[in-house]
């Protein structure tokens, strides 16, 4: 079967960039990108995308009204698509059964049905959403249940691997791309059809093909691993503060070893983002559910790790601080959740903002991409305070780091960026209150420039000469 059309369901962070590179390599396939939500079809739509992604502008500049098009008309692109990539959000249950774990599949439910309600004609369901290993199975019952005479489905399971803020790159240069499917005659043509489309730029030899069960698990399993890298460097960055040795320099070490590889050895503030928490959650769940606790309490590790690094970094500017932030003037210099990304989901920099926040401190905060409604939101929501007004009136989002630090006791680098490398430490240290501090979360800034300077300067996972004698003074006065 040849592919001519296809439909995804949900323009949002995968949905948008994958169908775009698809429509990009494939002229000769019709991509539409639908989505309920009026306002992300008409941002698609318009010069400025709802989410910024390094190279995304100018593919979607090529292909759309050509082969790409973004629409809310989900029932026209349903009913003439060969094939339909479901690419909507599954977040964690907030309410129920598995609240704070389970994968909420209202959205992947809500899909199904539409599908079932629309196609007149055979169609292949491609799964790019996350999801819970089974899942594949829930969409089956729902399209037999619901089909038409004559329409018969195939659903395959097609994990999105690209990362935030390099997502073009990842899409282009996929370092596999991952296929599951029926093991039957009309499954494993199913299967070779979506390989078709990714052969038009992908190696055949990068494209595996697995079970649907294994293709849905070895997402899971991806993010895991990745996020398990991570807390496993944290670990030691602690363990490094507390004995003088250098995180970076134990993680070339550790790196160097090519059975375990340098990448994601970087330690930080914390992972965030709106996956690895997520989908290891649903790990979690899923093993409960199976009756294996074991292996749920080893990956409930990883997430404890993370939210302990995030508190032990939060709880190092305070108790720097004197112990108090009451009414103290402090800057954020980043808010999104790693950079060449405005997306904040689980970004450290809301837990960090936060806690500050509770403890009376007013933020300037500064991020180059993050729209400032975003940053008000996710301080201000119902679920992190019952006093949103309050906290309003104690932050203040500036258009540079310039303003932001000025006047601050502290600078609080809580992401990346690399423009924050290249800032004029002596020009901020002028104006900013004395002692100056600078809490860089993100091991990117030249501290021995900044000690130089006259910062008191803390990081991740090594010990500063400056910071190692004002804490041996400041442990004798400190509760
Ligand atoms: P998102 O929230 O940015 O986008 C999902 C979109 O789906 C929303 O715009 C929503 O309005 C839309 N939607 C929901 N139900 C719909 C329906 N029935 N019809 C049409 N549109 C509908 O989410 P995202 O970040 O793109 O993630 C989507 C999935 O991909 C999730 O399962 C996520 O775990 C997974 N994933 C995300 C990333 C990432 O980097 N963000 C990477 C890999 C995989
Ligand atoms: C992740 C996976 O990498 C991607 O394959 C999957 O499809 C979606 O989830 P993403 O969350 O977009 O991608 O970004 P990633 O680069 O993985 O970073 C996640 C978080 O980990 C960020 O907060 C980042 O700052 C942090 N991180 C990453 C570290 O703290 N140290 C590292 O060494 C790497």
């Amino acid at each position: 079967m040849v592919i001519q059309k296809i439909c995804c369901l949900g323009a949002g962070y995968v949905g948008g960039p994958t169908c775009s590179v698809i429509a990009l390599k494939c002229p000769n396939i019709k991509v539409t990108v639908c989505d309920k939500s009026e306002e992300r079809i008409n941002q698609w739509n318009s010069e400025k995308l709802p989410i910024y992604e390094p190279g995304l502008d100018e593919v979607v500049k090529q292909c759309r009204g050509k082969n790409l098009f973004f629409s809310t008309d989900i029932e026209t692109s349903i009913l003439e698509a060969d094939l339909i990539f479901i690419s909507v959000n599954t977040p964690t249950k907030t309410i129920g059964n598995g609240k704070g774990r389970a994968a909420d599949l209202k959205y992947i439910e809500g899909a199904a049905r539409m599908i079932a309600d629309i196609a007149t004609s055979n169609k292949i369901v491609v799964e790019k959403s996350t999801v819970p290993v089974k899942a594949a199975e829930i969409i089956m019952k729902i399209l037999r249940a619901n089909t038409k005479p004559g329409v018969e489905y195939q659903i395959l399971s097609n994990p999105e691997f690209l990362a935030e803020g390099t997502a073009i790159v990842d899409l282009v240069e996929a370092e596999r791309v991952l296929i599951g499917g029926e093991d039957t005659p009309e499954g494993q043509k199913a299967v070779q059809a979506l390989c078709w489309v990714y052969e038009h730029w992908i190696p055949a030899k990068n494209i595996l093909t697995t079970n649907t069960w294994s293709s849905e698990l070895s997402k899971l399993a991806a993010n895991a691993f990745l996020a398990q890298r991570i807390s496993s460097i944290n670990s030691l960055s602690a363990v490094c503060e507390a004995t003088g040795a250098d995180v970076s320099e134990v993680a070339r070490a550790v790196g160097r070893d090519s059975r375990i590889g340098p990448k994601f050895l970087e330690a930080s503030i914390g992972f965030g983002g709106s996956c690895f928490q997520k989908d290891i959650l649903n790990l979690i769940y899923l093993s409960e559910c199976l009756n294996l606790p074991e292996v749920a309490a080893y990956w409930q590790q990883v997430v404890s790790l993370n939210d302990y690094q995030k508190t032990r970094f939060t709880r190092k500017v305070i108790e720097s601080l004197f112990n108090t932030v009451a009414d103290k003037k402090i800057a954020i210099l980043g808010f999104s959740f790693k950079k060449n990304t405005g997306d904040t989901r689980e970004s450290p920099a809301i837990y960090v903002s936060n806690t500050l926040l509770d403890e009376g401190a007013k933020l300037h905060i500064y991020d180059p991409k993050v729209e400032h409604d975003q940053i008000y939101y996710e301080l201000t929501h119902p679920l992190v305070t019952n006093e949103p007004e309050l906290v309003r009136k104690r932050i203040e989002i500036h258009d540079s780091a310039y303003s932001a630090v000025s006047g601050a006791h502290a600078i609080v680098l809580c992401t990346e960026w690399d423009e924050f490398k290249t800032l004029d430490f002596k020009k901020i240290y002028d104006v900013m209150m004395k002692p100056a501090y600078i809490f860089d979360g993100r091991k990117i800034l030249d501290h021995e420039a900044l000690l130089n300077i006259g910062f008191h300067v803390q990081t991740i996972g090594k010990r500063l000469s400056r910071t190692s004698s004002i804490r041996a003074q400041g442990s004798q006065t400190m509760p």
